[in-house]
């Protein structure tokens, strides 16, 4: 069955992105929903399309999606849906953002697929089976030294209200690394990860519909994702470190000083 959920999660993702690419770089009805939090009539487009394909092929199936709050049921099969991660790069006409959409069953993502319209990169996985980029096998990169590793990492709309704490633990890592990139979709960043192209992602605060499929993405492709304390990652969870599986006990070494030099200052 698997098979036929990875296929409608990638026909969803992929007609969301017919649409980001038809209007990217067009005018946009933007409506903010925080200060620097937006949303577009895209993200609204994209979301509607995907919502369609899913309810075409499973009508009793649970749908999480960021924009429209939708009721749960109790059903087994829950859709996490980000009908267009990177709003704020897309805005911009920054071309680096996807549409992303994935399935769990009892809480554990089965299949993912993540499209970025721009380079028509299709990421996919199915829980046991690989990840796949246009279906070509990923596997994360080798890089073994924190110091010779390219990481990214994204922060969350409230930043303004703890603009230290980020630039702290952003500090930290850039000591230690090779470089960092902020790239403004944790979706694709994750797929990034997937494909070797980088060696490690961390994130303070992400919705399950940022991650699912990119979780599942770094899983197949044979890396490792957590979260901050090295406890295992569940969709209910919203802080996240991924790497290649060689780099994890490093980063997560990186997170604990962190997390003691906080508390020796009473802050945490
Ligand atoms: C955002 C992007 C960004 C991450 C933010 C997310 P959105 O999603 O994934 O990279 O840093 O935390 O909220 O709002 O563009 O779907
Ligand atoms: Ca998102
Ligand atoms: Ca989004």
């Amino acid at each position: 069955m698997s098979w036929q959920y990875l296929a409608v999660a990638a026909d969803a993702a992929l007609r969301a992105g017919a649409i980001q690419k038809t209007r990217f770089g067009q005018e946009l009805d933007i409506r903010h929903k925080g200060a620097i939090d937006l949303v577009t009539d895209v993200d609204k487009a994209c979301e509607d399309a995907i919502l369609a394909v899913i309810r075409a092929r499973f009508g009793d199936h649970d749908i999480v999606t960021e924009e429209t709050h939708l009721e749960r049921t109790g059903a087994r099969h829950v859709w996490y849906v980000d009908p267009l991660d990177g709003t704020v790069n897309f805005a911009h006409g920054y071309p680096f953002f996807s549409a992303s959409v994935a399935v769990a069953v009892d809480g554990v993502a089965v299949a993912g697929a993540v499209f970025d319209p721009i380079k028509e990169e299709l990421f996919t996985a199915e829980r046991g089976s690989g990840a796949f980029l246009n279906g070509k096998r990923l596997r994360v990169s080798m890089a073994r030294d924190l110091v010779r590793s390219l990481l990214v990492t994204g922060f969350p709309y409230d930043v303004h209200d703890d603009v230290e704490g980020k630039i702290r633990l952003f500090r930290r890592f850039m000591g230690v690394s090779r470089a960092i990139r902020r790239d403004g979709s944790a979706a694709l960043d994750l797929c990034y990860l997937a494909a070797g192209r980088i060696d490690g992602f961390w994130e303070e605060r992400l919705n399950a519909w940022d991650m699912a499929a990119g979780n599942l993405l770094v899983e197949e492709a044979g890396g490792r994702v957590s979260r901050h304390d090295g406890a295992p990652l569940e969709l209910r969870h919203d802080e996240i470190v991924a790497s290649n599986g060689a780099l994890h006990e490093a980063m997560l070494g990186v997170l604990r000083a962190e997390r003691e030099a906080l508390a020796a200052e009473g802050r945490a």
